[in-house]
């Protein structure tokens, strides 16, 4: 079937036989490959994108439930927080093998749209679903509150 999706701003039509997982389209058909594939189950948060800016798993999200809503991807994210947020993950270099962080970015630009300045408390709780194998955590946190005072003022 022929699918026509928002993502990142764009109109983009695609060919998707009905039950394709979301993320396989970002990534196999739209080439968007920051957004990765890693449990395929709703486990793990490495394939979080937003849907009209709610973090979402996009391994279990149905082609054809997503209807005109905005996709965003880590390629598409805009705006203060997300540019405080990657800002603070270079300056703080929080990725080791960078594998899950995409999604650990997705997932705190929405904790920070939500929650001007987050406790460590916020951060953990909103991150509960985006494991990372590195364990970068520490840093995640250190940089989530760079940002947030960035973003917020000090
Ligand atoms: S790949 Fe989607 S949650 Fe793990
Ligand atoms: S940086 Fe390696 S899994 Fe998170």
């Amino acid at each position: 079937m022929r699918y026509r999706l928002n993502v990142n701003r764009e109109t983009r039509e695609v060919e998707a036989e009905r039950g394709t997982p979301l993320l396989w389209v970002l990534r196999e058909t739209l080439g968007l490959t920051g957004t990765k594939f890693s449990c395929g189950v709703a486990q793990c948060g490495a394939c979080t994108i937003h849907l009209d800016g709610t973090p979402v798993r996009s391994c279990v999200l149905p082609i054809e439930a997503v209807g005109r809503k905005e996709i965003t991807t880590i390629e598409g994210v805009e705006g203060p927080a997300a540019a405080a947020l990657q800002e603070a993950w270079e300056e703080i270099q929080v990725p080791q093998c960078g594998y899950c962080q995409s999604g650990q970015i997705m997932t705190v630009i929405s904790l920070l749209d939500e929650i001007r300045r987050p406790s460590n408390d916020d951060i953990d709780g909103a991150l509960a679903g985006n494991v990372c194998r590195c364990a970068t955590y520490p840093r995640i946190r250190r940089a989530v509150h760079e940002a947030a005072a960035k973003v917020g003022g000090r």
